[in-house]
């Protein structure tokens, strides 16, 4: 894995000068060549953690996107990610919306994209995760709908059935603002028809795996407070805390800033991190919160931990930094315990909270 980790960071700056789209290919290429890697050193044990009966080595997983496909998913842990989420991925395949849709704010630190659900669908995502069954490391599933789809629960109920048996946690995303109408499973009424089809489904699964739910950042008072109402009453394990944000911050430099699509990275942080906040103060702290966005340092890490979040997640830092990120969060990460006087990450949780 050092000599993948040397020449990632070779490449990077070659990558950088790419079109997005084509330098994610020609990496998930690559690291696909490399195969599954060997696990990676062990963890601090002040970075271990259990969440829904889960043991995780660190807090520090790769979001969903990266690997849509399952098929880079070994080779990311071998990175040092304490866990690595697979997916979206749709029952049938699909090519997503035309090209150009990935666009690089390089003077802010962030992606917009308006990728679409572009994936190859349960059955190739079914193929790979199988093949991974006796591999360690720690490999969740996100799953969402077909842009034509007829019916958008029953994509999410066949999506739990197809691949939650073959993950360790399964992400039901409903916040993709790529995929008309989708957002709209966030109002109350269709949340609880959709979360009730998939407990009742779980229920019949010879495994209880966790249930997460993926919410937007463009999120009123009034849907917030909803969608916590709805997660508590249908026994939900977490909720990531979130996706991209369709709004676009005045401080945004780039002069592909409104570009139509999700916008990720340094410029989604605050405002991601004051709703995961708020998800914590509308829970009571009862469910488990995973905190995405604009994760690029131990210090945004921390701060997601200080506001209520258990694990956190990241992607488009890597884009810019590269997977030596990885290490350097959780070396910041115990730097900060110790700075704190604190022997676990977990005793950080909340700390922020309301
Ligand atoms: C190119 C790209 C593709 C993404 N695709 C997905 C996806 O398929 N499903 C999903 O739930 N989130 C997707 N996301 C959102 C990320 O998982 C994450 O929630 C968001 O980017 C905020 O984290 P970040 O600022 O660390 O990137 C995508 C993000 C990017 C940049």
């Amino acid at each position: 894995m050092t000599l993948i980790r040397a020449l990632s960071s070779l490449a990077r700056p070659f990558l950088g000068q790419l079109d997005p789209e084509f330098a994610h290919t020609l990496t998930i290429k690559a690291l696909g060549a490399v195969g599954n890697a060997m696990p990676p050193e062990p963890d601090d044990p002040r970075l271990h953690l259990s969440a829904f009966g889960l043991e995780f080595p660190n807090p520090v997983g790769l979001a969903a996107g990266f690997d849509k496909n399952a098929q880079v998913t070994q080779a990311m842990l071998g990175f040092g990610f304490g866990f690595v989420e697979a997916g979206t991925v749709t029952p049938r395949p699909q090519d997503g919306n035309p090209k150009p849709r990935i666009f690089r704010l390089k003077e802010d630190r962030a992606v917009i994209n308006r990728l679409g659900f572009n994936n190859q669908g349960h059955a190739a995502a079914r193929k790979r995760l199988t093949a991974l069954q006796d591999l360690p490391g720690i490999r969740g599933i996100n799953i969402g709908a077909n842009k034509d789809s007829a019916d958008r629960v029953a994509d999410y109920v066949h999506g739990l059935k197809e691949l939650g048996p073959l993950a360790s946690y399964v992400t039901v995303n409903i916040s993709s603002p790529n995929t008309p109408g989708l957002r709209g499973l966030q109002n109350k009424a269709e949340l609880e028809t959709l979360l009730s089809a998939l407990v009742e489904t779980r229920s019949n699964l010879p495994r209880q795996m966790p249930l997460l739910l993926k919410i937007a950042p463009d999120l009123d008072e009034q849907a917030r407070a909803d969608i916590a109402e709805v997660v508590l009453a249908k026994g939900i394990d977490g909720v990531i805390v979130s996706n991209t944000t369709i709004a676009r911050p005045t401080t945004l430099k780039s002069s592909q800033r409104n570009e139509p699509g999700g916008l990720s990275g340094a410029p989604l942080l605050s405002p991601s991190t004051e709703v995961l906040r708020d998800m914590r103060r509308l829970t009571q702290g009862r469910i488990t919160l995973i905190g995405v966005g604009g994760i690029s340092s131990g210090a945004d890490a921390y701060a997601k931990f200080q506001a209520g979040a258990t694990l956190v997640q990241l992607y488009t830092a890597l884009t810019f930094e590269g997977p030596a990120l990885v290490a350097r969060i959780k070396r910041d990460l115990l730097q900060l315990l110790e700075r704190d006087g604190l022997n676990s990450i977990t005793q950080v949780v909340g700390q922020s909270a309301s």
